[in-house]
């Protein structure tokens, strides 16, 4: 795959807020990995793969299910050990998966509150959750309890918790896969307002070309342990209608990456012409 440095249109006009970032630090990439390889005994899953993350950038991960999206991730996410200099993430990451992976035994509120028990942020740990689940809506639920929950609230509450933290990455391993469709479309706005708000780099797996098309600055897909295509989504994110041109050679041509015959897009894939307060 091209090695990606620095973004030029990384914040591409589309963004609300331009970013209060220093000049030392805006070039460097929030995460540098190098020929990183990965393996699991015989099978050889990364094939020195070399994916940097321009800081703000909001990057898709595709691939056909079992090619290393989510070994890629783990690794990003420092989940995993992984060699001395291959993977390098400047600035703290956080990561929310399919699941919610909530403790059903504690309040809305400890759940997210305990992502800050080991930070230098603990003593303000409640105030800071309460913040953010406030800014993904869920302020009336700081004393439910996770069974309570429909399945979008829990998913708002594993966002909560990755974002209380204020990552500069935040990792997310297809997380809206399991929701309905309508829900999927109102995170897929939240999700683009808390890129815009917490100012950070964020890379999604997902196996959904029109969610990656309604996200994403950069398109990558993961095939055969390599990453040999990626693509640049130009248009603005309120301009991505399937009958954009520009769109639509994107989509055929990742799904003809993802060895699938283009199909017209789905219904639901509402967030392409996601709009929200006038920017998108
Ligand atoms: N901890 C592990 N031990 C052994 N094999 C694994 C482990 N994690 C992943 N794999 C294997 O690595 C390959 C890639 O897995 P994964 O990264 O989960 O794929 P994806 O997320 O693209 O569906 C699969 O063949 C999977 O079985
Ligand atoms: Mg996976």
């Amino acid at each position: 795959m091209a090695r990606v440095t620095k973004h030029p249109d990384h914040r591409s006009a589309d963004r609300t807020d331009p970013g209060r970032r220093s000049p030392d630090t805006v070039d460097l990439p929030v995460a540098s990995v190098r020929a990183h390889s990965r393996a699991f005994g015989r099978n050889q899953v990364l094939r020195s793969v070399d994916p940097d993350i321009a800081h703000g950038e909001f990057v898709a991960l595709l691939g056909r299910s079992g090619c290393g999206k989510s070994t890629l991730l783990r690794s990003l996410a420092r989940l995993d050990k992984v060699p001395a200099g291959e993977v390098e993430v400047r600035g703290r990451s956080a990561v929310a998966f399919q699941e919610p992976r909530l403790l059903p035994w504690r309040r809305v509120l400890d759940n997210v509150a305990l992502a800050l028990l080991n930070t230098p942020e603990r003593g303000d740990r409640f105030a800071r959750a309460e913040a953010e689940l406030h800014e993904v809506g869920l302020d009336d639920k700081l004393g439910a309890w996770p069974l309570e929950l429909s399945g979008g609230q829990a998913q708002r509450v594993s966002l909560a918790r990755a974002l209380v933290s204020n990552p500069s990455l935040l990792l997310l391993d297809e997380p809206f896969s399991a929701l309905d469709a309508l829900t999927r479309i109102e995170m897929h706005q939240l999700v683009i307002e808390l890129w815009r708000r917490h100012e950070m780099a964020v890379l999604i797996v997902t196996h959904d070309v029109d969610e990656a098309l309604a996200l994403a600055d950069r398109i990558a897909v993961l095939d055969q342990g390599r990453l040999a295509h990626t693509w640049h989504v130009g248009p603005r994110r309120d301009d991505r209608a399937p009958s954009n041109p520009e769109i639509a050679r994107i989509r055929g041509e990742v799904l003809s990456a993802l060895g699938v015959q283009p199909t017209p897009p789905r219904a639901d894939a509402g967030a392409h012409t996601m709009s929200t307060q006038g920017a998108a």
